[in-house]
């Protein structure tokens, strides 16, 4: 499982006792459940930027996170007089690239255990402090970078979950051809040329990441992101920060998988394609999640689902029981691995399911 560098207090302009200003946080690096924190040491990189510049350096010190902590507060300081009228924005990365780059997701080789984060903007004619956010910055390919605002508090949905890094490294290794994600369902409806758009939906979007990443990779793409009321805020944010390519979009609704779906749910009435991603780890929701998936199938016979999951424990074999009982198929199995401490992997899933009658290779 990759960690992530989460603000517990946003950043922060502070004057000292002398006069002199400071910024400070408080910061935690945990897993995507914020059950554990990580328990070897590294070292982090905190840079103050301005907003407006961010290949400029306000001020930047080395600390160090230790294993076995739960928190590590950060003071920068004392800065220059006056830097208050400006407004900034603090980076924590574990990266040793002192530069502004943003978290490589193109080889799996090459993802990083620790995920950097960025604040929000404070100081200048903005509140001193940050809001309570973070912004995670990806580098999908040579030309596709990622934007996604996440919430700082222990919200299940308003955060980025380990299966969706897998999910967005998955589509676009299978989008740049590489053999290593050969997965010919996947590769028809990904890389054939189309005469209309793409239509794709996302169950259970959290922050939006997997849908948006593939709107942002792929030409032509369609993308609806659904999830429960309590993400539109984030989710909105979000979409706003996207780059869709070429004629490509991304919009929003609310789908409760309990609740009946809605009739006007797509603009067209057929999808191509149905994102799940880390959505199974509650059995008592599985049989409404693949009520719907049963449902958006029998809507659209030749829909492909991709399942992204982590096996967090026994309960969730019963998804794969669901499906089949659906039926719904698995067309093609791969597994992705994420770094972990102490140079261990960390095993994501990826299932393509679909009805087997429909997808004859
Ligand atoms: C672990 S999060 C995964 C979020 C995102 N897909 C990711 O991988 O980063 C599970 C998501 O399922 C959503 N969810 C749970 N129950 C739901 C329901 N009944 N209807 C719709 N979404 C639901 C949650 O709101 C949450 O966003």
């Amino acid at each position: 499982m990759v960690y992530y560098i989460r603000y517990l207090k946003a950043p922060r302009l502070q004057k000292q006792k002398t006069g002199s200003i400071s910024a400070s946080a408080l910061i935690c690096i945990t897993t995507d459940l914020g059950d554990a924190f990580l328990s070897q040491d590294v070292d982090l990189l905190v840079t103050l930027h301005p907003a407006q510049a961010e290949n400029k350096i306000l001020c930047q010190e080395r600390v160090q996170w230790h294993g076995g902590k739960r928190e590590l507060p950060i003071t920068l300081g004392p800065l220059p007089a006056g830097i208050s009228q400006l407004s900034m924005i603090m980076k924590v990365t574990a990266s040793k690239s002192t530069s502004t780059s943003s978290d490589p997701l193109m080889d799996q080789q090459n993802i990083p255990l620790v995920l950097s984060c960025w604040s929000t903007s404070f100081g200048g004619r903005q509140s001193l402090i940050a809001e309570k956010l973070i912004e995670r910055r990806f580098r999908v390919n040579q030309s596709v970078e990622l934007s996604i605002w996440e919430e700082t508090g222990n919200s299940i949905a308003r955060h980025i979950w380990d299966a969706a890094i897998a999910s967005v490294m998955y589509l676009q290794q299978i989008l740049a051809r590489d053999p290593k994600s050969a997965n010919p369902v996947l590769q028809k409806i990904l890389q054939s040329e189309r005469g209309s758009s793409l239509n794709v939906i996302e169950l259970g979007s959290g922050c939006g990441i997997v849908g948006i990443a593939l709107a942002d990779l792929l030409p032509q793409c369609s993308v609806l992101l659904t999830d429960l009321d309590e993400v539109e805020e984030i989710i909105t944010k979000n979409i706003e920060a996207a780059k869709p390519a070429h004629a490509s979009k991304i919009q929003y609704r609310p789908l409760d998988w309990e609740e009946e779906l809605p009739d006007d749910l797509f603009d067209t009435p057929s999808v191509d394609l149905v994102l799940v991603s880390d959505c199974t780890y509650n059995a008592d929701s599985l049989p409404a999640l693949v009520s719907v998936l049963g449902r958006l199938v029998k809507l659209s016979p030749d829909a492909v689902i991709l399942v992204a999951l982590k096996r967090r424990h026994e309960s969730e074999s019963i998804f794969f029981d669901l499906m089949q009982s659906a039926g719904l198929e698995d067309l093609n199995s791969h597994h992705m691995e994420l770094p972990s401490q102490h140079e261990q992997w960390d095993e994501i899933e990826l299932h393509c399911y679909g009805r087997r009658s429909q997808h004859v290779i």
